[in-house]
């Protein structure tokens, strides 16, 4: 049974909620927007553990939530324009798709690998949830794959039924609808995801017009084919492993230059580490990179919907 929990005296109870996200468990978090399926950017496991509670087959990139500019900052690059939006609108419901640090503590996973990183600031009570847990949480809508975003906290204990997921009750989100999501490129403002951030008001502080994504869909560059492939050619479900390859093994496997994803074959574990195993074997230089079979549930489907990218015939 989920463990609902009000809001209401929020400051004594913050010790526990960010007790619950550190130690790697998701949370149901009420932002403006909707409620949102927290955890520890920082955590890969905890990260996985939200794909696995929505049945997610892909590994999208997640929206991270971040406490203010100045933290923001610290993840990602902020030009003039994407400042001033800041400084107008968070906290807020809007999401700006930005340029990332490299070398920060974000976990690969939340960001699907991306060289930009979606950022939003939530007002009431996550910000204070994210200011006293002094991390950015990463967190997709509290819903099944497949399901409407939920806008209260029943209904996201209607979703995640058969867990005891802990969710703070805030009653209705404000807004209903998921952020905006802008990309800022330059001089321009390509609006990924309408929202209740709108054009105008976009236009209105910035100057600048914003145009729509051409294909009107949100646009998530790592879903591109071969987005992941590592310089090494990737070959899957192989039971051994080539001569002077490298194996990225699942289960109990050896091999002489083997990144093991999990020992005891914990899909969550494997998730965690899929970005960092296949950098590793690719860093050591080896052409080929084998691949164990992965099991095809679960979070498995993620796993190998992202290793099929990296094996796919490449765009160059
Ligand atoms: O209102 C909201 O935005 C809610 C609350 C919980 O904050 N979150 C939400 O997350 O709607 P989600 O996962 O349902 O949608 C996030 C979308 C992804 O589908 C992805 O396409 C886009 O944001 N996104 C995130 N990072 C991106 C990036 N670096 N580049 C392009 N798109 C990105
Ligand atoms: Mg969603």
């Amino acid at each position: 049974m989920p463990r609902i929990i009000s809001t209401h005296k929020l400051d004594d109870r913050l010790g526990d909620i960010c007790d619950e996200i550190y130690t790697g468990n998701c949370i149901g978090l009420p932002t403006e927007t909707v409620y949102g399926l927290a955890a520890d950017a920082f955590n890969g496991q905890a990260v996985a553990r939200i794909f696995e509670m929505k049945g997610r087959p892909k590994f999208n990139p997640l929206i991270i939530h971040m406490l203010d500019l100045e933290m923001a900052q610290a993840f990602g690059e902020f030009d003039a324009i994407s400042t001033k939006l800041a400084e107008e609108f968070w906290p807020g419901p809007l999401t700006m798709v930005v340029p990332r640090r490299e070398n920060t503590s974000l976990h690969p996973l939340a960001f699907a690998g991306l060289d930009t990183i979606g950022i939003r600031c939530p007002a009431g009570p996550a910000q204070k949830i994210i200011g006293y847990f002094k991390r950015p949480l990463a967190a997709p809508s509290a819903n099944k794959s497949g399901k409407i975003s939920p806008t209260t906290a029943s209904y996201v204990a209607s979703q995640f039924d058969d867990t005891d997921l802990m969710i703070l009750d805030n009653g209705p989100c404000q807004v209903g609808l998921e952020s905006t999501i802008l990309k800022i490129e330059g001089e321009k403002i390509i609006i990924l995801r309408p929202g209740f951030v709108t054009s105008e008001m976009i236009e209105e502080v910035t100057g600048i017009i914003p145009t729509s994504s051409a294909s009107g869909k949100i646009e998530a560059p790592g879903m591109m084919k071969s987005h992941y492939a590592p310089n090494a050619s990737v070959k899957l479900d192989c039971g051994t492993c080539d001569n002077g390859a490298a194996l990225l093994a699942f289960g109990d496997k050896k091999a002489d230059n083997i990144f093991n994803l999990s020992k005891s074959g914990n899909l969550r574990e494997a998730a965690a580490n899929l970005y960092l195993g296949l950098k590793t074997l690719d860093e050591t230089g080896a052409s080929m990179i084998c691949v164990s079979p992965i099991p095809n549930e679960g979070l498995g489907i993620a796993i190998n919907d992202r290793l099929q990218r990296a094996s796919a015939p490449r765009n160059t």
